[in-house]
């Protein structure tokens, strides 16, 4: 007679398994749900973290959609056990959410390596808490996926389509620019935002749960299908089922965020549109999992691939249109050629063997490759002595014409002093000049601020002038449009040279060569440089302080320098 091959020891059953009175003590007190005893024999226990908060309004549907992720774990064999974890509402949070994406990153960490689980679904809806869970996630390496709470539906407002976030941008401009009235631009708020969900545009949430997509984390389709449609709860019915069967194969992220995951993601954004923080979420995301991947690759990867996807901020549909069209798989089915078809997923096949059925609905929506929406859909990544570690622009959200540009600085030292001057009539501006604002990078404000895409001068709204070169150490919303360069390092507060440029400079733009360059002898910016003092904290003390001593800069993905690796799931003391 053949012995039967043992089972393998789950993680959980290092709690539950015992005899002793540790075994008791963790055993008997999750009884009180009400759980029988077969439920510690050894069958997968899953965690469900879940970011559900009714301040963070694109993940407060996370309960119900928990719910069927739970259906499908007991489904499958396994124990769900749902626990929360710190979320981050991005129109709530003050200074800004990115200041406390690191907080919500450990959070994650230590919550799934403290608890008796074998492997762990992660909830993520607004912009923040997919990175933070998926960075967590990735220094425990306990089989993993995602799940994305889903967009809202196209937002209508007097008879027109309005997209989250991009449709603030636009109509705030037209009240400044007396185009539409104050009550006008108020009416459009229930309109913009009219189910349960997260930005509906190409934002940095789309944008987000596409990477996961792409990267392999998550299911297909889990990028767009739009929160309130019941595919959204059949995906998380069938990803509490995958999950268990991960925890069977073994299926960890480290054998699914590899150097090709990371570069298909860097294509699939480009493809998109995709927002520019993405380039921080992933640089912080591959430092985690200990890949090799730079800023530099972004632009190397991405910058021929063509924008496929005609949707806001870069065009005019928004997600529940993508979905329609064919979503993300849709989009990854042109780009084949270009992808690591045969890199791993959490379906435990192949990127190649998912896209197998992916179909196009509506070329109108998803182009065909050979012709794109836009030609260049990619983050251009752009150094010179204004940016010597690099700064990044989003040219399918720039002007054509601005993508070569001369221009006289507008300095501005900080978000406070933009907001006080820019409407001045006395600035001294024109369509040609270049606004600079400092002292909004991760040290600065602190936690880089969305500020990147500051407001034109009322007076040049006024004469019809909609675009101009922007440049700040900030970051921009992924909603935002503009020829807006961001994430300059080092930035201001950190002495980069950001800091040295006065109004009156010449600034020269070369997106094509990828330069940026400020046009001042190197004597002057010495001087500028012996007699520069850095700000004081905007904050002081508690995690503030924390945050702004161990930041890295925004070339590296601003994570916590402590942070960077994995660190397992192994708990080596008992709880006491
Ligand atoms: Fe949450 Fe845009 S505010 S996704």
């Amino acid at each position: 007679m053949t012995t039967p091959p043992a089972k393998p020891k789950r993680r959980s059953q290092e709690w539950f398994g015992q005899l002793s009175k540790d075994g008791f003590l963790h055993r008997s007190w999750m009884k009180n749900h009400g759980l029988p005893e077969d439920s510690f024999d050894g069958r997968p226990i899953i965690g469900i973290c879940n970011t559900f908060s009714e301040l963070t309004p694109c993940n407060a549907h996370f309960r119900g959609l928990a719910e069927k992720i739970k259906a499908g774990v007991y489904q499958a064999g396994g124990i769900p056990l749902d626990f929360p974890v710190t979320s981050l509402g991005e129109t709530n949070l003050r200074p800004t959410a990115m200041l406390l994406r690191n907080l919500a990153a450990m959070d994650v960490e230590e919550s799934i390596r403290a608890n008796p689980i074998d492997g762990v679904v992660l909830m993520t809806g607004c912009d923040k808490t997919t990175p933070s869970l998926v960075m967590g996630a990735l220094s425990c390496d306990l089989p993993s996926i995602v799940i994305s709470g889903g967009p809202m539906l196209n937002g209508r407002y007097m008879g027109r389509t309005v997209g989250s976030g991009t449709d603030v941008w636009r109509l705030s401009e037209e009240v400044r620019a007396g185009k539409i009235s104050q009550a006008e631009f108020m009416a459009a708020e229930e309109g913009m935002s009219r189910s349960a969900g997260h930005c509906m545009t190409m934002g940095t949430a789309s944008t987000m749960a596409s990477m996961v997509e792409a990267l392999g984390l998550a299911l297909p389709t889990n990028a767009a299908i739009p929160a309130v449609d019941a595919r959204r709860e059949r995906l998380a019915w069938l990803t509490g089922r995958r999950i268990v069967d991960m925890v069977r194969e073994d299926l960890k992220p480290s054998s699914i965020v590899t150097r090709a995951a990371f570069e298909n993601a860097v294509i699939v954004n480009g493809a998109v549109g995709g927002s520019t923080n993405a380039v921080l979420h992933l640089l912080a995301m591959a430092k985690r999992a200990e890949v090799d991947f730079s800023l530099a690759d972004w632009d190397r990867i991405g910058c021929d691939i063509p924008c496929l996807v005609d949707l806001m901020p870069s065009g005019q549909f928004l997600m529940e249109d993508f979905y329609y069209a064919g979503g993300l798989p849709g989009v990854m089915s042109r780009l084949k050629d270009k992808l690591h078809l045969d890199a791993v997923t959490v379906t435990g096949q192949t990127l190649g063997e998912n896209l197998a059925d992916a179909v196009v609905y509506d070329d109108a929506v998803i182009t065909p490759y050979d012709q794109p929406f836009k030609p260049h859909g990619g983050i251009s990544v752009l150094t010179g002595n204004l940016a010597p570690n690099g700064a990044v622009l989003k040219p399918s959200a720039a002007s054509p014409h601005l993508l070569k540009h001369s221009g006289k600085a507008v300095a501005f030292e900080s978000i406070e002093d933009m907001k006080a001057r820019i409407d001045d009539p006395d600035l001294p501006v024109t369509a040609n000049s270049i606004l600079v604002l400092k002292n909004c990078g991760p040290r600065g404000y602190p936690g880089m601020a969305e500020v990147g895409n500051m407001p034109l001068p009322k007076k040049l709204l006024e004469q019809g002038v909609r675009d101009m070169v922007r440049i700040s150490d900030a970051r921009m919303s992924g909603t935002a449009y503009g020829t807006v360069i961001l994430h300059c390092a080092p930035e201001a507060a950190a002495g980069g040279p950001l800091a040295l440029v006065q109004t009156g400079d010449t600034i020269s733009l070369d997106v094509e060569a990828r330069r940026l360059t400020l046009e001042v002898e190197e004597g002057e910016l010495a001087r500028r440089r012996a007699a520069w003092q850095a700000p004081e904290p905007a904050m002081k003390g508690g995690y503030q302080s924390l945050y702004v001593d161990r930041v890295t800069q925004a070339d590296e993905g601003c994570d916590f320098d402590f942070l960077h690796g994995r660190r397992g799931a192994a708990v080596p003391r008992e709880s006491h």
